[in-house]
Order: structure tokens, then C-alpha cells, then sequence
């Protein structure tokens, strides 16, 4: 079973909008924030998963966005230099982090985020375009020779500017995934690089369906339509649907606060 870091979204905001979502209309309800991010773990602990904390740094509006903060295979973790200045000092404190828990820290060039990056097993993929570029993901492939990297895929629709935003991998050989994100090469790559591929609607993409955290059988998402549950069950799990609209916000849910330490 899974084990994972969170941080509370003590400090969680709004302040500097550095992706379309966060500049819609409407503030946060932080108690409301706390209430959801919560209940979100204890869902992912009842469901067997292990969930550490790290403490929320002073006034870092997303640091509860934990999956941004890089990469962790095994003992190496490969850490995020952030695109914008508002999640800089974000980096050190999760470098002190895993560094006194005994991992091998390495980090990356500009510009790397953690949310770009879907792996499953030993198969990763990567994302790049608005918060990574080709430097980064050249990092990752140094760092992770062991695993098999499929991509860059390159996005080109802001609103979906982290790949976990509109990729997943509930299995090695099956890509989720919304098109209209991804470059026509980058759609191609997709379809020549898994068994399985299956294509969601705007609709399950904008309620950010794809960002999934699965533990055991069960995957855990905000929302999605009945046909991707359906699909979904096919594959052998069950869909459990969480509450984060404070975060959503943000442009950010499940797969984003989290950041997966063990498989
Ligand atoms: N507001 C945060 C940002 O723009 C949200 C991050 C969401 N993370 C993710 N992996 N998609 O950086």
C-alpha cells in the first residue's frame, strides 16, 4: 500500500494567480479547505494508504500542492525548480524534508514541477510546455535511467497546464487522457505507447477526473460522469468521489496534494 507526504492548507490561497483557474471568479472558504483536505486523507488512510506530513511553510499560498514539489522513485528524489518566484521557497523546505528522511536529493534544472510527471510502476511519463521544459524532463530521464519514459508530451491548453491535469495511468499499459490538451505529436505518442488508450470528454477533464490517486483497487477523484465510472470498473476498480472544491480553485485536487514516497 501507498505511502504518501501531504501538507495542510494552513496557509492555502489565492493570492498570486499563476493559472487560469486561480483568477476565476470567487475566493476560498479556508475552513472549508481544511474540512475537505481532511477528509481527503483519512479516506486515503482508510483505504490502506500511509500519510505523512510535512509542515505548511509561512505564507506559501500552494505548497499544499505537495505532487509539484518533484519526483520520488525509490530512494532518489528528484526535486522541482518552480516556474514562478510564488513557489520558489517551496523548493528548500522539501529538500530538508526528504533529505533528513535519508533520501538521495538531486535537483533539477529550470524548470521542472512535479505535477508534470504520471508514473505508475516503472513506467513514467512526462509533461512539459507550461511549468517544465525540455531541460527538465532531460533531468528526469538522468535521474530515472531504470524507468521507461514515454514522452515529452507537449500541452498546449493552459487551463491544463500540469499533465496530471489531463493524464493517467491507473495501469502500465492504459493511458486516460484528454486530447485537446496535448500537441497532435504528443496525442500520437499516446496512442503508439500503450496497449489501452481511452479518451475522456471536456466534461470529465474540467472536473478534473484525470487527477487520480489510486490505492489498492479503489480511485479516489473529485467528480466525473457515469460513463467513467463505468469504464473505470472495467479496468477492475471502483471510483470514490471526494470533496475538494476549495482546491479545484486553485486548479489543483486530488493527485496534486498529494506526493507518492512508496508504491
Ligand atoms: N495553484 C497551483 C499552481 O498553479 C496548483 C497546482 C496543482 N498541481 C498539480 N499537480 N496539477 O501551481
Amino acid at each position: 500500500m501507498p505511502t504518501f507526504l501531504m501538507s495542510k492548507p494552513t496557509y492555502f490561497a489565492l493570492t498570486e494567480p499563476i493559472n487560469p483557474w486561480m483568477g476565476l471568479r470567487g475566493g476560498l472558504n479556508l475552513d472549508l479547505a481544511h474540512q475537505q483536505w481532511t477528509h481527503a486523507k483519512e479516506q486515503l488512510e482508510q483505504a490502506g494508504a500511509t500519510i505523512l506530513e510535512i509542515s505548511p511553510g509561512k505564507n506559501l499560498q500552494d505548497m499544499t500542492f505537495c505532487a509539484d514539489s518533484g519526483v520520488v522513485f525509490e530512494n532518489t528524489f528528484l526535486r522541482a525548480t518552480y516556474k514562478f518566484p510564488a513557489r520558489t521557497p517551496e523548493q528548500a523546505l522539501f529538500e530538508q524534508w526528504l533529505g533528513e528522511k535519508g533520501y538521495c536529493v538531486v535537483s533539477a534544472p529550470q524548470f521542472f514541477e512535479g505535477g508534470d510527471v504520471v508514473r505508475t510502476g516503472n513506467t513514467i511519463v512526462c509533461g512539459y510546455g507550461h511549468r517544465t521544459n525540455l531541460a527538465g524532463v532531460s533531468a528526469l530521464r538522468k535521474t530515472f535511467p531504470e524507468l521507461r519514459l514515454i514522452g515529452p508530451l507537449k500541452l498546449i491548453n493552459p487551463w491544463f497546464y500540469h499533465l496530471d491535469t489531463c493524464f493517467a495511468m491507473p495501469q502500465e499499459d492504459t493511458a486516460v487522457y484528454y486530447p485537446a490538451a496535448f500537441a497532435p505529436e504528443a496525442q500520437a505518442i499516446i496512442q503508439e505507447s500503450f496497449a489501452r488508450v481511452i479518451e475522456v470528454n471536456q466534461q470529465n477533464a474540467l472536473n478534473f477526473a484525470l487527477n487520480m490517486v489510486i490505492v489498492g483497487k479503489k480511485i479516489f477523484l473529485t467528480n466525473c460522469t457515469p460513463a467513467f465510472t463505468e469504464r473505470m470498473h472495467s479496468l477492475g476498480f471502483t471510483v470514490v468521489l471526494l470533496h475538494l472544491t476549495e482546491f479545484m480553485k486553485s486548479g489543483g485536487s486530488i493527485k496534486c496534494l498529494t506526493l507518492r514516497l512508496k508504491d
